[in-house]
């Protein structure tokens, strides 16, 4: 795969052999001292692995299933990144910021990596920025707060959402009526949420995100990168994958 070189997007940081986006790496400084609240959710995820997806959800359980309370800010100030930081935006992802108006259910997620080695196991370290390099995300994220972990689970996910909506309030101690469940299924559907504008992206200033290159909701589709990586690529992507995962005993299924 040809990196594009483009003096927007400096080159990527190495965070303990993670690739990272330069001003997330420069982010997590900060966070080295970030203290979790006992009801704080952090949502560990890989890239495109259904991040928004499990957000939007979240947030919509905190709501009691009101899809309208969830329209008051889009998905990325709702459920702000722990390490985004970039220049000329404003910081509704600022943890601390954020934290003055927070409700007592706040959701804190994505994207932490805390693989590894116990001292790594007490604070956010790095995100990951390419497909699954090293260790899985784990499913606890230190003494406090708790973790979902969303990625590995979006192919059954996507064949039974409703399913997996109530595993995640049972996660978080909550209960809905079925009938709401049952709204929240329809309302965390790929085809809404990419018209919602609150969980779309389409808020973010052009310069930042084009959607007329794409659109940050594209397709929906597990194992679409088949079709978007040319045969080198995939290829290429194979042998990488079968190196990376040698001696793993999970079994990912790539397509419906
Ligand atoms: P595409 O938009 O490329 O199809 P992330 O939020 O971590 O970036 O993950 C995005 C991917 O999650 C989407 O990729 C899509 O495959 C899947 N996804 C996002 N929202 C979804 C939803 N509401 N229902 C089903 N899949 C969803």
């Amino acid at each position: 795969m040809e990196l594009i070189q483009d003096t927007s997007r400096p080159p990527l940081e190495y965070v303990k052999g993670v690739p990272l986006i330069k001003y997330f790496a420069e982010a997590l400084g900060p966070l080295q001292s970030f203290q979790a609240r006992p009801d704080d959710v952090l949502i560990s995820t890989y890239p495109k692995s259904g991040t928004t997806w499990v957000s939007q959800i979240l947030d919509m359980i905190y709501q009691g299933g009101h899809l309208e309370k969830c329209h008051r800010a889009p998905i990325f100030m709702r459920v702000p990144f722990l390490e985004f930081k970039a220049p000329g935006i404003p910081s509704g992802v600022g943890v601390e910021e954020d934290r003055a108006g927070a409700s007592s259910h706040q959701t804190f997620p994505d994207l932490l990596l805390r693989a590894g080695d116990s001292e790594r196991n007490t604070g956010p370290t790095a995100h990951q920025d390419t497909p699954a390099p090293g260790p899985a995300p784990p499913d606890s994220v230190g003494s406090e707060g708790q973790a979902i972990l969303a990625s590995t689970e979006e192919l059954s996910a996507a064949q039974n959402p409703k399913r997996e909506i109530q595993k995640i309030l049972e996660f978080v101690g909550r209960s809905l009526p079925e009938e709401t469940v049952d709204l929240m299924v329809q309302h965390t559907s790929f085809k809404e949420m990419k018209k919602n504008p609150m969980t779309n992206y389409s808020t973010v200033p052009r310069e930042f995100m084009d959607h007329s290159i794409s659109p940050f909701m594209r397709k929906g589709m597990a194992g679409d990168r088949k079709t978007t990586f040319t045969v080198a690529q995939n290829e290429r992507f194979d042998v990488d994958y079968a190196e990376k995962m040698a001696g793993c005993s999970l079994s990912f299924r790539s397509e419906l």
